[in-house]
C-alpha cells in the first residue's frame, strides 16, 4: 500500500512521540515523571461537569449537533467575547464553535491555502502551524521569535517576496512554546504588515486569560480594523481544564470564518450538543474557578522559579501560558538535554528544537502537575546533574 507523499513528510506528532517513549520506560518500570504536554491535572470545575450531566441526558442531543454550532453557543461565547474584550461580535456570522482550536488550526490550511501557498508562522512555534500546512500541500516560512526581541515578531526579518507570497499569518500570545505575552502595540503591528501585503492573520489565543501578575492579555480584534483581515481562536481547553472535552471557537472576519466552516461541515458533524451546553455554562457560569487555576499556576511557577533560578538556570518570566522556558546548561543541545533528562533523571521535558529552529538551546517545561511532582521532577534532574 502507497501513502500519500504529504503523509511522508508528516512527522510524527511531538507528543504522541513523548508518550511512546514514556511507555517504553514504564514498561522498565521508571516512573517517568512528565512535565512534557500542557495538560492540567486538576479536574474540570463541578458546574460545568454538572451542566454535562443534565444535559447527556436529553434526548435531542443525542443527534447530529447542527454544523455551524448551536445559536445558543455563538451566542454566548460572542457575549462573552464582548464582555472580555470589548468587540461586539455577530453570533451567526462572527463565532464558529471549533471541536478544539487545533481541528480549526489544522483546518483554516484547507480554507486559505492552495498547494505552494506559503504561510508564515512563529519559530518556534505550536507543532501544527507547520503540520497543518503539510496536510494542505502548503509551505510555511518561519518568523523567528528571538530573544533579543523577547519572542515576539519582527518582520524584517521576512523578504518582501515572502510577504507577498504569504496567504496567512499565524501569532500566538501568551506563547507556547517561550511563554513571551503581547501588548496591544504587537497586534497593531501584525495588523498593518498583514494589511500592506494582503494576508490573513490569525491569533491563536490559547492562553488569553491564563496570565499573571495583573497582565491581562489583550485581543488581536481590539486593534481598529482588524477584523477586515484577521480571526481569533479562544479554547476553552486550558482556561477551564477542559481538554479531553475538545471545544473552542473562532471569532473576527466572516469570509475566513465562512470558509473555515465550509471546510469542516464536509469534514466533521460539529460539537456533541452536551458539551456545547456544558461549554456555555463554562463561559457564563461563575468564573472563580479561573481564579483558583491562576493562583495555582502563579505559586507554581514561583516555586519552579525559585528552585530553577537557584541552581543557576536561565529560565524566561512567566506571564501568561503554563510553560516556563528555560535555557539548557552549557554542553547540551535542546535535543541532548531532553534526551539525559528522560535517561537519568525519568523526566519529560520538550525539546525546544521541536517548535522549530529558533527554539534551538531551549527546552519546555510545563506547569500543569501536582506541586509534589514537579519538585520531585526537579529534585530527579539535579540529582542526575550531580
Ligand atoms: C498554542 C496552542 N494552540 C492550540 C492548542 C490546542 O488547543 P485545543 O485543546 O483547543 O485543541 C494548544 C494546546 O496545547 C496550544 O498550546
Amino acid at each position: 500500500m502507497r501513502q500519500a507523499q504529504r503523509i511522508a513528510a508528516l512527522p510524527p506528532y511531538l507528543f504522541a512521540e513523548i508518550d511512546r517513549k514514556v511507555a517504553v520506560k514504564k514498561a522498565e518500570g521508571v516512573d517517568v515523571i512528565s512535565l512534557g504536554i500542557g495538560d492540567p491535572v486538576e479536574p474540570t470545575p463541578q458546574h460545568i461537569i454538572d451542566k454535562m450531566l443534565e444535559q447527556v441526558k436529553n434526548p435531542e442531543n443525542h443527534r447530529y449537533p447542527s454544523y455551524y454550532g448551536m445559536p445558543a453557543f455563538r451566542k454566548t461565547a460572542a457575549k462573552w467575547f464582548e464582555g472580555r474584550f470589548g468587540v461586539p461580535l455577530d453570533p451567526d456570522e462572527e463565532i464558529l464553535p471549533l471541536i478544539g482550536s487545533k481541528e480549526g488550526l489544522a483546518h483554516l490550511y484547507l480554507a486559505l491555502t492552495d498547494p505552494g501557498d506559503k504561510a508564515i508562522i512563529p519559530d518556534p512555534g505550536y507543532p501544527v502551524y507547520h503540520t497543518g500546512a503539510i496536510l494542505a500541500n502548503a509551505e510555511t516560512i518561519n518568523l523567528p521569535l528571538l530573544e533579543k526581541n523577547n519572542f515576539l515578531p519582527d518582520y524584517s526579518l521576512i523578504s518582501t517576496e515572502d510577504a507577498k507570497a504569504a496567504k496567512l499569518l499565524l501569532l500566538n500570545y501568551p506563547n507556547n512554546p517561550t511563554s513571551a505575552i503581547a501588548g496591544k502595540n504587537t497586534w497593531a503591528e501584525a495588523v498593518e504588515f498583514c494589511k500592506q501585503y494582503d494576508i490573513a492573520l490569525i491569533s491563536d489565543s490559547a492562553y488569553c486569560d491564563l496570565t499573571y501578575d495583573g497582565y491581562v492579555a489583550p485581543s488581536v480584534l481590539e486593534t481598529p480594523g482588524a477584523k477586515d483581515i484577521a480571526i481569533e481562536l479562544i479554547s476553552l481547553s486550558k482556561t477551564y481544564n477542559m481538554t479531553g472535552w475538545r471545544i473552542a471557537f473562532a471569532a473576527g472576519n466572516k469570509e475566513i470564518l465562512e470558509a473555515l466552516g465550509r471546510v469542516k461541515t464536509n469534514i466533521d458533524s460539529g460539537i456533541f450538543n452536551a458539551i456545547q451546553y456544558a461549554g456555555m455554562e463554562a463561559l457564563e457560569g461563575p468564573q472563580d474557578c479561573v481564579q483558583e487555576m491562576i493562583d495555582i499556576y502563579s505559586g507554581r511557577r514561583d516555586r519552579m522559579l525559585a528552585r530553577l533560578e537557584g541552581l543557576g538556570w536561565d529560565v524566561k518570566a512567566c506571564k501568561g501560558s503554563v510553560f516556563l522556558w528555560m535555557k539548557v546548561p552549557d554542553g547540551y543541545t535542546s535535543a541532548s538535554f531532553a534526551e539525559f533528562v528522560l535517561e537519568e533523571a525519568g523526566v519529560i521535558v520538550s525539546p525546544g528544537s521541536a517548535y522549530g529552529p529558533s527554539g534551538e538551546g531551549f527546552i519546555r517545561m510545563t506547569m500543569t502537575l501536582q506541586d509534589d511532582r514537579i519538585d520531585e521532577a526537579i529534585d530527579c534532574i539535579v540529582e542526575a546533574l550531580g
